[in-house]
C-alpha cells in the first residue's frame, strides 16, 4: 500500500514531509528527476515525456496513485496525462487544486459556481513554465471572481536550490519579490506556486513583510490526499517499501536533501 510522490528534483520533498507527518503509516515512494531539473525552463512536450517516465517508474514500485508534487508538471502535463495517457486503475493528482480551494475558502470537491472571496490581490511566484501555462488563473477562475493575480516567473531559484546554493537562492527570491512589488505594491496573499519554494519560505516572508499571508502547498496537499484516500481507499497501491529514488547522483542528491530538509534522507538510483 504505497503512494508515489513525483517531482523534478528536491522540491517535492516539502510535500513528502507533510504527507509523512499526516499519515505516518502510509509507505511513500519519492521520485526526484534531479538529472533533468529544472523543468520550469522546458517546453510542455518535454515536461510531459519526463513526467510520464517518472510516473511509470513509480507504478513499478507498486504505487497506483501518484501525487505530482510539482506545479510545473501539474500545469504543463497533468491534464494531457489524464485525458490521453493514464490507464484505468491508475490515478495522478496535482498540487494546484488544494491550494486554490484553500485560497478561495472552499471545501474539497465543492463545484458550485465562482463567487467573490475575501482575498482580492494575489501574488503568484512560480517557474517560468507554470506562469506561462496560466493554469493557476484558469483553476482560480472556476472558483472565484474579482481576484487580481500578478504572476512572477522566478527564473534561477530552482536551479540554485538544486545546486545547493542557498545564498544565491535567497538573493534571487529578494529580487523576484521586488520585481513583483513594482507591479503589485500591496499583495494580500502570496502563493508559493513551486514546491521548491517552501525551502526558501523564510526568505519570501522576509521580502514580502509580515502583513502578507504566504500560502504554501505541502500541508494543504497532505490534507486533501488524506481526504481522497478515505473516499477512494482502492487507490492505495500494492507497494510496501518506502524509498527515495533519483535520476541524479544519489550521494549528491542525498546531501542536498539533508541540507535543505534538515533531516537525513538517503536516495538510491531510480
Ligand atoms: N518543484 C517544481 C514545481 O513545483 C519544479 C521546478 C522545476 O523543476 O523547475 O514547479
Amino acid at each position: 500500500m504505497a503512494v508515489g510522490v513525483f517531482d523534478s528534483g528536491l522540491g517535492g520533498l516539502t510535500v513528502h514531509k507533510a504527507i509523512a507527518a499526516r499519515m505516518p503509516e502510509l509507505p511513500l515512494v519519492y521520485y526526484g528527476d534531479n538529472a533533468h531539473a529544472p523543468y520550469g525552463v522546458r517546453d510542455a512536450d518535454d515536461i510531459f515525456a519526463l513526467t510520464c517516465k517518472g510516473v511509470e517508474r513509480l507504478w513499478d514500485e507498486g504505487c497506483d496513485l501518484v501525487i505530482l508534487a510539482c506545479n510545473t508538471a501539474s500545469a504543463a502535463a497533468l491534464r494531457r496525462m489524464q485525458e490521453t495517457w493514464l490507464p484505468p486503475g491508475k490515478r495522478v493528482l496535482g498540487v494546484f487544486v488544494p491550494l486554490i480551494e484553500a485560497l478561495t475558502e472552499r471545501q474539497w470537491g465543492d463545484n458550485s459556481p465562482p463567487r467573490e472571496v475575501a482575498v482580492k490581490h494575489v501574488a503568484l511566484f512560480a517557474t517560468p513554465a507554470t506562469v506561462a501555462s496560466r493554469a493557476f488563473q484558469r483553476e482560480l477562475a472556476f472558483r472565484a471572481i474579482g481576484v487580481d493575480v500578478e504572476a512572477q516567473p522566478c527564473a534561477g531559484v530552482v536551479d540554485a536550490i538544486e545546486q545547493g546554493d542557498e545564498l544565491l537562492a535567497e538573493a534571487l527570491v529578494a529580487s523576484h519579490v521586488e520585481a513583483l512589488r513594482r507591479r503589485m505594491p500591496h499583495p494580500q496573499a502570496a502563493i508559493l506556486g513551486c514546491t521548491h519554494y517552501p525551502l526558501m519560505q523564510a526568505a519570501f516572508q522576509q521580502a514580502l513583510g509580515p502583513d502578507v499571508a504566504v500560502y504554501s502547498q505541502a500541508s494543504l496537499v497532505a490534507e486533501s490526499l488524506a481526504d481522497y484516500l478515505q473516499r477512494r481507499p482502492e487507490f492505495v497501491g500494492p507497494g510496501r517499501r518506502p524509498a527515495f529514488l533519483t535520476t541524479g547522483d544519489p550521494v549528491k542528491v542525498s546531501g542536498k536533501a539533508t541540507q535543505f530538509l534538515r533531516q537525513v534522507i538517503s536516495f538510491q538510483s531510480a
